[in-house]
């Protein structure tokens, strides 16, 4: 397997624990994960990496279990490959994704209020408004002769509009949310090549970033403003605020883009599935909830051992870190049959994409409603895509992201 990236440090196997020798940041392993993946999860329930002197689950059930004992499995020392107990993180900790309770639970509820089912109905009306004039331009654009990338024309695009809008952010420079949560998910992986060099490209957006997190630069009554009344309220201190808007903007975007991009390359990839989609429109939210199995966006989270404990018959020992593949467990033959098909009549409740337990994911109403418009605006407008070009990734150390996706659209 390529080891392109710098060279992690070995470990010695703690005994009785499968070994899986793989390098699951390196290029060949990021480009194709599956097969990877299969090896993982028929060596057992958890394994030992030790490229990275970590633990594994791959297995549907083995990343339930450690994702539903928030107590063992902690997210307080990092979910990423550092070990926040025995390293500095590289900026202040996440006030909700890198805490447990008791002060997980007060900052979880306030993201939660704000991103609630009666949020979506609010904004639900625009959203679709946005995605249906999108799809409008794209065919326009098209028609008058250009080609359209369906990654940089519309899976960046979409979100970068709709989801900054809603927390409240100003028009210019929005890209730098993209440069910044590629950088942050790469920051979830070794400190190699791959983070470095967005951590360069980042280095600029910064102050961008964080500026956008202040209240005076964010629009009254958007999701950001909405953190500050919590504080105002006292709920939260005012110097919490700002990286509570930063968990917005380092979650939010880079996330939808990918769920996105891969739902149209899923859609592209299998136009049988497309033409069922096309037929009956009330399938775009089973559609995407497929596409988040079959292709998951946020392929890999970590937890590390908060005391000695047992799982699935493997011991292991306090403060160590463990990897959990999401995207392997959401193609698990012990969870799902045939999941090497791509189905969207399958309603694949249950799948880890968004994770599970206390910490799943804020914002998947959000993502759900953006993933179910946009599907549905190109199947009201568009009976095919057609991959006119090899569809590009974008290696990241945490995304399965794509780069660029050139296409044709046929309209209905
Ligand atoms: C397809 C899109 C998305 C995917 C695949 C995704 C995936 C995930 C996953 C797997 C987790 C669990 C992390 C863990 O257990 O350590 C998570 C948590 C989180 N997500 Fe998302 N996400 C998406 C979109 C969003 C959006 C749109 C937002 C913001 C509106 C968001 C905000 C968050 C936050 C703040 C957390 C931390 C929750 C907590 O720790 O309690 N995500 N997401």
């Amino acid at each position: 397997m390529n080891t392109a990236t710098l060279s992690p440090a070995t470990a010695a196997p703690p005994a009785g624990v499968p070994v899986v020798d793989v390098d699951p940041y390196c290029d060949a392993f990021l480009s194709d994960p599956y097969e990877a993946h299969r090896q993982l999860r028929e060596a057992g329930p958890v394994v030992w990496i030790p490229a990275y002197g970590i633990y594994a689950c791959a297995r549907h059930e083995s990343v339930h279990a450690v994702f539903n004992d928030h107590a063992t499995f902690i997210s307080g020392a990092g979910v990423g490959l550092a070990n926040f107990n025995q390293e500095t993180p590289f900026r202040p900790k996440s006030l909700i994704l890198e805490a447990d309770p008791p002060s997980h639970t007060k900052a979880r509820a306030i993201l939660a209020r704000i991103l609630s089912p009666k949020t979506v109905m609010q904004i639900r009306a625009t959203f679709t408004a946005e995605a249906e004039s999108l799809v409008e331009r794209l065919l326009a654009r098209q028609m008058a002769g250009e080609t359209i990338d369906a990654v940089k024309d519309l899976s960046e695009v979409y979100p970068l509009k709709v989801f900054p809008d809603a927390v409240g952010v100003g028009d210019a420079n929005r890209e730098n949310l993209l440069l910044y949560g590629n950088m942050i998910f790469n920051a979830f992986g070794p400190r190699n090549e791959r983070l470095q060099k967005s951590a360069e490209l980042v280095q600029p957006v910064t102050a961008w970033i964080m500026a956008h997190c202040q209240r005076e630069n964010l629009r009254p009554g958007g999701f950001g403003d909405l953190i500050y009344q919590a504080a105002d309220a006292g709920e939260i201190t005012h110097d919490e605020a700002p990286l509570l808007v930063r968990s917005f903007l380092s979650a939010g975007v880079d996330t939808t883009v990918n769920g996105i991009g891969n739902a149209i390359l899923c859609m592209a990839n299998h136009p049988d599935q497309y033409a069922q989609l096309c037929a009956d429109h009330s399938l775009a939210r089973p559609a995407f909830e497929e596409a988040l199995r079959f292709e998951s966006s946020v392929q890999t989270f970590f937890r590390t051992t908060s005391k000695d404990t047992g799982l699935l018959g493997v011991q292991i020992p306090k403060d160590s870190k463990i990897v959990t593949f999401l995207a392997a467990a959401n193609r698990d033959e012990r969870q799902w049959p045939d999941p090497d098909r791509f189905d969207i009549q399958r309603r694949p409740a249950g799948h880890m994409a968004f994770g599970s337990g206390i910490h799943g994911c804020v914002g998947q109403v959000v993502a759900r409603l953006e993933g179910e418009v946009v599907l549905t605006a190109l199947a009201k407008r568009v009976s095919r895509i057609e991959l006119i070009g090899a569809p590009q990734r974008r290696l990241n150390n945490t995304l399965r992201a794509l780069a660029s996706m050139p296409v044709r659209l046929i309209p209905v």
